[in-house]
């Protein structure tokens, strides 16, 4: 449907990106000749460029219950999560320096938590349990009067883990309330998008933030959701666009492919609601055949709690890099954790936070599916894996 991959791919990373949808594409052409106009010019040719910039905010809206003014267009999943944090730090600073997350958050939260620790600020990274669960009374317990800022994910990249955000809100609130100053609260829904629902409400997010790679949009182009009201103070300054929240002449196609992306993500996952959902059902079978080979541990939640789309498996004695080299042999496009990390044979400091052995934290094997991947993807993985682990066990030699 979405993708035309070289023949006979089975491509299982979509966590790290997705194809753009054919339609998405189509949308997005025009803005790259004819429609070149530079949104922010007053002649008349340009205003086709300043409505396409704008009309993509009434797509992007509804799937988060938000207004179309609270919707800025970013460069991508960090930019929106870097901004977000050092926004609200700085702009509540008068209330005080400190943030709450966790320490399992995608590295564009934790590097910009380390950044403004550098400047003075104090952090604390909740641990979260066996299965990467932060609960609602850590949040709460972690809170003090002197913070501004918390963000906790919704969904992890690495083990698929949805964080509780609702009852999350809710202490955050009540915190809040007792020390008289506003607390934003952020969550990074990067991996959330398209699988589940993004209503800010039901969520209780002042801020959220998300990327359009991973939903079938253009790479380089992102959303943060800012709450009307929610104290944000610029990170990018120069011009006046995005109503003075993000300076910089806007990406007119990269805009447009985000809005349809969206609301084409949005209406695929509603749809899967209604009925069988594929998906659901290829991870299921991927956790039973996996499970299955000896000496292998499911990371994250086995299924409440998890994303649809996610699998992740440390096996004893198999080094990564080893198995991912095999599986690409045998036509299978994967990843150890995050794509960002992945090519650094550090262990995943997610694992680690789960409290896995620095070996086991390196060796993990994670597998995102798309909408577009088939019964006989799996059945050709489930099929390969088993002897490429027992290969590279047999490879490494006794005692690993
Ligand atoms: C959870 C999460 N947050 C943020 C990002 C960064 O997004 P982008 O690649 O659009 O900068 C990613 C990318 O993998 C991610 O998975």
């Amino acid at each position: 449907m979405t993708t035309d991959k070289s023949d006979g791919l089975i491509y299982m990373d979509h966590a790290a990106t997705t194809a753009v949808e054919s339609r998405v594409i189509e949308a997005m052409l025009p803005f790259f000749g004819q429609q070149f106009g530079n949104p922010s010019s007053i002649y008349t040719f340009a205003q086709t460029a300043a409505h396409a910039v704008d009309a993509p905010r009434d797509e992007v809206a509804p799937g988060l219950n938000a207004r179309n003014s609270e919707v800025v267009f970013t460069s991508g999943g960090a930019e929106s999560d870097n901004t977000a944090l050092r926004s609200a730090a700085f702009a509540l600073r008068d209330h005080g320096d400190h943030i709450v997350t966790t320490a399992i958050e995608h590295h564009a939260v934790l590097h910009a938590c380390e950044w403004l620790e550098d400047l003075g600020f104090r952090i604390t990274y909740l641990k979260p349990d066996g299965d990467g669960f932060v609960s609602a009374d850590q949040v709460s317990a972690a809170i003090t009067e002197r913070t501004t800022v918390v963000s906790v994910m919704y969904a992890n990249n690495e083990i698929g883990v949805i964080e509780p955000l609702g009852d999350i809100s809710r202490s955050v609130s009540a915190k809040a309330a007792e020390f008289r100053h506003p607390i934003v609260f952020h969550t990074d829904a990067v991996q959330a998008a398209g699988w589940l629902p993004l209503d800010v409400d039901a969520l209780g997010v002042d801020m959220l933030s998300l990327s359009a790679h991973k939903f079938n949009g253009p790479k380089g182009v992102g959303v943060l959701y800012t709450r009307h009201g929610a104290p944000f103070a610029a990170q990018a300054m120069g011009g006046s666009q995005e109503r003075n929240r993000r300076a910089g002449t806007e990406n007119t196609p990269g805009i447009v492919g985000t809005g349809l992306a969206l609301e084409i993500a949005e209406s695929a996952r509603i749809e899967s609601l209604e009925g069988d959902d594929s998906v659901l059902r290829m991870r299921d079978r991927l956790i039973e055949a996996i499970t299955a080979i000896p000496k292998t541990r499911l990371n994250g939640p086995r299924a409440e709690g998890r994303l649809p789309n996610n699998v992740n498996f440390s096996f004893a004695g198999v080094e990564a890099e080893s198995l991912l080299v095999n599986l690409d042999f045998a036509g299978v496009a994967a990843s150890s954790g995050s794509a960002c990390t992945s090519g650094s044979i550090d262990p995943s400091h997610v694992l680690l936070a789960l409290g896995l052995r620095q070996d086991m934290a390196r060796n993990s094997l994670r597998l995102t599916l798309g909408r577009e991947n088939k019964e006989s993807d799996v059945d050709r993985l489930i099929k390969v894996l088993p002897p490429i682990v027992e290969r590279v066990r047999r490879l490494a030699g006794p005692g690993r």
